[in-house]
This record gives C-alpha cells, structure tokens and sequence, in this order.
C-alpha cells in the first residue's frame, strides 16, 4: 500500500484547492459566505438547491436567510438541528453565507 499513499495526498490536495477556488473568485464577504456555506451544503444540497427532507436556501432572499437563521438563535422558530447549528455563527457571518446563497439563486 506503501505507493497509493502519495497518490492519494495528491488527490486530497486537489480536492481542497477546488474548493478553496470555488471560493475565491468573488469579493470579499461573498467569497467568506462560500467558505461557511460549504458546512451547510452537506445537508443543504450543493449551493444550498435543497436535498430530500431539507429545505433548498438558494431560493430564499438573504434577508430571510439572515432573519431565519437569527429566529432559530433565540429559539422562535421550531428546529430539531438548525438551533443547534445557527448558535456557533455571529450576525456577520449569516450575513456573508446569506449573501453566497442569494447570489447562487440567480
Ligand atoms: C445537519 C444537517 C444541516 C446542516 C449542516 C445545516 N442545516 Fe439548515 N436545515 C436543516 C434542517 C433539517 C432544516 C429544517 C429545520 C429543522 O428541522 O431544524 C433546516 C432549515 C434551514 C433553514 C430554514 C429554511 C426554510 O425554508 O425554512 C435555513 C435558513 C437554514 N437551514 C440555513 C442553514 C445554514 C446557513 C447552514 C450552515 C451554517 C445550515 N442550514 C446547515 C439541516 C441542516
């Protein structure tokens, strides 16, 4: 297995400068928002298109993505993971993930 190693850190490297570049061609907020969303594309689909179950965001406008996510912070909106997942980011970051899916929406 000695000669797959490298390989496979070749193919790991290509995979995050990927993502990383994904991330990089807008400005600033735009390109940190990208960075953050890429978390909630896990559940979310790829760039926030909606995934069985889950809710698509790259149709919400990013005001409501901001509010939504500020309502699921304090509790007043029913969530059975997205409170727990709203709580570990400030108000500027909802601003610029906002910001990433509103623009991949278009
Ligand atoms: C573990 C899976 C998971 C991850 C990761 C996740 N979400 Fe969610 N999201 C959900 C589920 C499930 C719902 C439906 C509400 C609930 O049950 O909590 C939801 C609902 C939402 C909604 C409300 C959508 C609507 O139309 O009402 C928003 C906005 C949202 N998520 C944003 C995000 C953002 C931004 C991130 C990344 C920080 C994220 N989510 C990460 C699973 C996830």
């Amino acid at each position: 297995m000695p000669r797959i190693t490298p390989l496979i850190h070749v193919i790991a490297a290509g995979a995050a400068a990927w993502a990383v570049s994904a991330a990089v061609h807008a400005d600033g907020a735009v390109s940190r928002g990208a960075l953050l969303a890429a978390m909630c594309d896990t559940c979310h689909g790829p760039g926030g298109s909606g995934s069985k179950s889950i809710p698509a965001l790259n149709d919400l406008d990013a005001d409501e993505i901001v509010e939504t996510m500020k309502a699921f912070q304090e509790g007043e909106e029913d969530a059975t993971i997205m409170d727990r997942h709203a709580k570990g980011y400030s108000e500027e970051e909802l601003k610029a993930m906002a910001a990433h899916y509103a623009k991949s929406a278009k």
